[in-house]
């Protein structure tokens, strides 16, 4: 069998490069050697797309990008080291992947492991589009409705999934706006209440509101991340995930829970203190998991997802099933919730990566636009 060559890509323009940067080492320490062969791009910060052939754990600590600029220096002799492996949009097929020397470096399929905006938004999948690529995840309109809270709110309230009431606010609306926001707060979602940033990911610019004192300064934290801000409704619950993988036929995992280390599940009790905990399966009752499970694939077909997401839940004590949001491209080391969750339902992390590859060739086989080719 003919190996298939797998490009990984990771780091990017978000918050959440360092994350993207762990999944991908772990991506890359699992992926099955017998079936493909992998060549690695990391994207900085700055957005340079740099070839990667040094050892893979230099990815997850940062060093990478030293590796990466020395050896390009060294093969190339490139003198500007901003040169970006992607080409402009000038050549026969838009984009394509070339090296300094202009030659195609071979990609039979690409794996963007990144998170977030610019990554996990549609925009990398968009790039790959007009590559004319194979690529694992979402497309770039599930993508993208589902990085953006608000958009992905409507698109699942018309699904018929119960979800947090919600204000929307632009960034350039809160100035001299607090005195009606608070009014508005009180009448229609009450106190405590969450404000968040409708595109970001991570806990990043994310606050529990406890009194009307506090909106302001939660509203401009997360104004620093998006121009449109969600203050949301506080639903108090058992914090409950579950993975989806397929394309058109998609099947849910065993359902999991997450315990916060802190009040809510924010950045720190997510990547730092390391003492959130996660169980599996969920301590909850069986037909409380059978609707998150039919929920999350739910969620998934009413954004036309494919590969695989991970639908989260808040589960009250109540009996009520709350969807709180969608990631198009999840955590994704061999800890992370989604692979654990499918660990539990049988499928192994490596076995996970294997499966999204064949289903980016399969999405691709069904909706390629051949013609251009011919
Ligand atoms: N409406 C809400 N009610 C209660 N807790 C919330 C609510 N929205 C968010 N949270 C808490 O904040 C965390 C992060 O919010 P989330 O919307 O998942 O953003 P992110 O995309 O950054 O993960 C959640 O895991 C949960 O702990
Ligand atoms: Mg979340």
């Amino acid at each position: 069998m003919n190996k298939r060559k797998v490009t990984v890509l990771f780091g990017g323009q978000s918050s959440e490069h360092e994350v993207s940067r762990i999944s991908a080492q772990c991506v890359l320490e699992n992926i099955d050697k017998e079936r493909f062969d992998v060549q690695m791009i990391g994207i900085t910060r700055n957005g340079e797309w740099l070839k990667y052939e040094g050892d893979i754990k230099l990815i997850g600590t940062g060093e990478w990008e030293h590796v990466a600029r020395g050896m390009l220096l060294k093969t190339n002799n490139i003198s500007n080291l901003g040169e970006s492996l992607v080409s402009a949009p000038t050549c026969e097929d838009l984009v394509s992947f070339k090296d300094s020397n202009n030659q195609n470096i071979g990609v039979d399929v690409v794996f963007p492991v990144l998170h977030g905006p610019n990554g996990e938004d549609g925009s990398v999948q968009g790039l790959l589009q007009l590559a004319n690529v194979p690529y694992v995840g979402c497309d770039i309109l599930s993508s993208a409705a589902g990085m953006d809270k608000e958009f992905s709110k409507l698109v699942f309230n018309n699904a018929g999934i119960p979800q947090a009431d919600y204000i929307k606010v632009m960034r350039s609306e809160i100035e001299g706006s607090i005195p009606f926001l608070i009014n508005q707060v009180s009448e229609k979602l009450g106190w405590p209440c969450f404000v968040k940033p409708a595109n970001a990911g991570s806990s990043v610019g994310v606050s529990k509101v406890r009194s009307p004192e506090e909106l302001e300064q939660a509203l401009k934290d997360a104004s620093k991340y998006d121009t449109k801000i969600l203050i949301e409704e506080f639903i108090k619950g058992k914090e409950i995930e579950c993975a989806v993988l397929g394309n058109e036929n998609p099947i849910a995992s065993v359902v999991g829970e997450i315990v916060p280390s802190n009040e809510f599940y924010d950045y720190n009790a997510k990547y730092i203190d390391g003492k959130s905990d996660t169980i599996i399966p969920a301590d909850i009752d069986s037909d409380i998991a059978e609707q998150v499970r039919d929920y999350a694939v739910r969620a998934f077909k009413a954004l036309g997802c494919s590969g695989l997401s991970r639908v989260d839940f808040f589960a009250t004590e109540t009996g009520q099933v709350i969807l709180n949001e969608i990631n198009t491209m999840p955590g994704f080391t061999s800890i992370s919730m989604y692979s654990k969750l499918w660990e539990a339902s049988g499928i192994s992390y490596s076995d996970l990566i294997t499966r999204l590859i064949d289903l980016a060739f399969e999405r691709y086989g069904q909706t390629s636009r051949s013609y251009e080719r011919n």
